[in-house]
């Protein structure tokens, strides 16, 4: 049974139990009850500048193409052509690949490659070779299946059943909710990605978001980044407070080993966003940190049970990134260490949730952030799939 006192901060809470961390029979209701219903971070618009370009994305096994329209628009598709079903555009080398979202280039059109098929940028069949009369009067009935997109702050996100999305008014802003809020003085659509990198990360899902969303671990786990922020360890990271940002210790201002960097902040951040730190979790997949001249962001595509991959990017300012001094690496070998560490406590996590004797584990008072994603899961998966 899972503790109802949720709210209760002053003891320990049960977590969700072992199997929905480890069985596949809770993915798959993951994949239909959570991200086939919700909107899914895929990318960054600057990835799609020009018309015809497009990203192959992945969402739980489903492929989805992304492409800028002759208008200027994004439109996302399944990946699945109307006549017998062939993928239409592989941005991947192999289909196995994780679930990096790939990008390509189509020019005017979408072509399958099985019988040439060819569809235009908003989705509707051009032309069929030998078809004319058969399709004749009836090429509206064979248009690409869509799929929802919307941007946010240079995001992308996707959305698997966008009928059914409109139809209870499920929009991006409303799944947002107040997380639009936190980081509206950072020009998060204007920034450029100026490093990847991807992680295979063999945990759960859920624990990395859990794992992102309290500071518990931080003295254990993070030797360097509490010496740039000595909050992150003081009361085993409890009571900090990320709507106002968290202080770095006298002298630093972001997340770099010196604490410290070269590049100016973002225009338009207020006074003490110039000197703190804030975090943002975006369910379902989406983890935002922000420093005053940088911003890492970490899409998180759920392979399998215990198995996610994590794309990271590096966003900076394009006037930064413009000087020929520009080099991204005192944050990005700082976040690499960060990331590491965490990594490789969430898979040790990963590895003792597999014990028959674990059958679920406990939230500290101070990890009362984290115990929302059991909120979140059951509201969206009801009470009696979480035994
Ligand atoms: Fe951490």
């Amino acid at each position: 049974m899972i503790d109802e006192t949720q709210s209760t901060p002053q003891k320990l809470e049960a977590t969700l139990p072992r199997d929905s961390y480890t069985s596949p029979e809770f993915f798959a209701r993951e994949r239909e009850g959570i991200f086939a219903r919700e909107w899914v971070v895929v990318g960054r618009e600057e990835s799609l500048p020009r018309t015809g370009d497009c990203l192959e994305a992945k969402v739980l096994g489903e492929s989805l193409i992304i492409v800028r329209g002759e208008d200027g628009a994004l439109r996302a598709f399944f990946n699945v052509c109307r006549h017998r079903g062939s993928r239409l555009i592989q941005g991947s080398a192999s289909d196995d690949a994780a679930g990096v979202p790939a990008a390509c280039h189509v020019s005017k059109a979408i072509r399958c490659p099985y019988h040439s098929w060819t569809y235009a940028l908003d989705g509707s069949l051009k032309a069929a070779p030998f078809l004319e009369e058969a399709l004749a009067g009836r090429k509206g009935e064979f248009e690409l299946y869509p799929a929802g997109v919307e941007s946010w702050g240079g995001f992308i996100f996707v959305h698997l059943e966008p009928d059914a999305a409109r139809a209870r008014g499920h929009t991006l802003e409303r799944q947002f909710g107040s997380s639009m809020n936190l980081l509206k003085n950072y020009p998060l659509a204007d920034l450029r990605v100026g490093k990847r990198v991807v992680y295979e990360v063999a945990a759960n899902w859920k624990v990395i978001l859990e794992n992102y969303n309290e500071c518990y671990h931080c003295a254990g786990v993070h030797p360097e980044l509490c010496k740039i922020v000595p909050a992150f360890r003081e009361r085993g990271g409890a009571g900090l407070e990320w709507e106002h940002g968290i202080p770095h210790r006298e002298g630093a201002n972001t997340f770099t080993f010196s604490g410290t960097t070269k590049r100016a902040s973002f225009p338009g951040l207020d006074e003490s966003e110039k000197i703190r730190h804030k975090g943002e979790l975006i369910y379902p997949n989406l983890m935002l940190s922000a420093a005053m001249d940088h911003i890492t962001a970490f899409m998180l595509f759920p392979q399998l049970p215990g198995h996610t991959t994590v794309v990271c990017d590096f966003l900076f300012h394009p006037g930064e990134m413009a000087k020929a001094t520009f080099d991204p690496n005192d944050a990005v070998e700082f976040w690499d260490v960060v990331n590491r560490q965490d990594w490789a406590i969430c898979e040790r996590v990963q590895r003792g949730m597999n014990s028959r004797r674990f059958v679920h584990g406990y939230y500290a008072p101070m990890e009362t952030p984290s115990a929302d994603i059991r909120r979140y899961v059951r509201e969206r998966l009801g009470d009696a799939v979480i035994k």
